[in-house]
């Protein structure tokens, strides 16, 4: 029997260090220990071990049993320390290597040379406001003294929802509703979209951005006008910009001009950018018709002002020195990316 017992100990043993994983070192923990097992078999036997032996005999099992149990869970731990350092190997992460890399959008070439507008004007003490898109056509065209037979007016022009309410087509009439709403001293920009039912080409589209600029106050003077416009131009294009007012005409102002900056490629000289001129036009503006005052209820008499409207879109490809304004609106990215 003791015999048999230490035989059994060290067949164990063996199988324990050979069993190479946890599977095969439970198959042998329960061939020796399970249920049917043969240590487990060898105490079932005790009956045919003479009684004064058994004690004895008892302890040596148990014994055998403590030893088999102790190496069963060291091999389990060095098994599962081995698999524990695998898994980590494996499963190694390179902290080292690049990133994917995140697309964040940016600013549409519009909204930069907006900002740059809005940055200079606010500087100078205006308000940014914003008026409709869909408009009376009292604030786009009779209040701002565009007589019912305008040629502006015309359906070819304009896009009507009905008789009375349109799509602008100018930023013009926010300075009506500002001024029905505001006491003068009034200094405002008001940037937008407008709309002309114009066919797309390379300077013309169906939908565009204005900036409508109004000053209202005592004493304000075509000079005021001037000035302003002059500044706004050299913060806009550099310092060396000069300006140029050619007479023109708008129904709401009186006396009207068109102002021209010197080009900025070329210094005034002529070049391919102002088509040799060595002017670009970029802006229409006058002082205030006093029937648009009155209209709003402030005294012509007291008080003056001055007011503009630019073309966003113009200004932009000025800027940027893009030749065609449908880029402006294809949101192609390999074009976007540019600014
Ligand atoms: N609204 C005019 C246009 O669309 C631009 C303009 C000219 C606005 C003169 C003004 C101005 O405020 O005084 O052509």
């Amino acid at each position: 029997m003791k015999e048999t017992l230490q035989k059994i100990k060290e067949e164990t043993i063996k199988k324990i260090q050979s069993s190479g994983d946890l599977d095969n070192l439970n198959e042998v923990r329960v061939a020796v220990l399970g249920k049917k097992g043969e240590l487990t078999s060898l105490l079932k036997s005790m009956k045919d071990v003479a009684p004064e032996d058994r004690p004895a005999f008892g302890q040596l099992v148990n014994q055998a049993r403590t030893e088999i149990e102790a190496a069963l869970e060291n091999a389990k731990k060095t098994m599962e320390e081995k698999q524990l350092d695998m898994r980590l190997k494996s499963e190694v992460i390179d902290v080292t290597l690049p990133s994917k890399k995140l697309k964040a959008g940016h600013r549409h070439p519009n909204t930069i040379a907006l900002e740059e507008v809005e940055r200079i004007f606010t500087g100078m003490g205006y308000e940014v406001v914003e008026g409709p898109e869909v408009e009376r056509d009292y604030y786009n065209f009779e209040a701002l003294n565009i007589p019912a037979n305008h040629p502006a007016k015309d359906e070819q022009d304009t896009f009507y929802i009905n008789k009375d309410i349109l799509l602008r087509t100018q930023t013009s009439g926010v300075q009506v509703r500002v001024m029905e709403k505001q006491k003068p001293p009034i200094r405002m920009i008001a940037p937008g979209r407008v709309f002309r039912a114009d066919e797309v080409d390379a300077t013309h589209s169906p939908s565009f951005h204005q900036i409508e600029g109004m000053v209202i106050d005592k004493d304000v003077t075509f000079a005021d006008l001037k000035g302003t416009l002059a500044e706004f131009a050299k913060e806009m294009f550099g310092e060396d910009t000069k300006v140029k007012f050619r007479p023109h005409h708008f129904p709401f102002t009186e006396p009207s001009a068109e102002m021209d900056v010197s080009c900025f490629k070329c210094g005034g000289k002529g070049c391919r950018f102002c088509k040799g001129e060595g002017w670009i036009e970029i802006l229409g503006c006058g002082m205030v018709h006093p029937k648009v005052l009155q209209g709003c209820n402030i005294d012509p008499e007291e008080y003056s002002g001055f007011a503009f409207g630019v073309g966003l879109e113009r200004i932009a490809l000025l800027k940027y020195e893009i030749d065609d304004m449908r880029l402006l609106y294809e949101n192609d990215e390999r074009f976007l990316e540019q600014f």
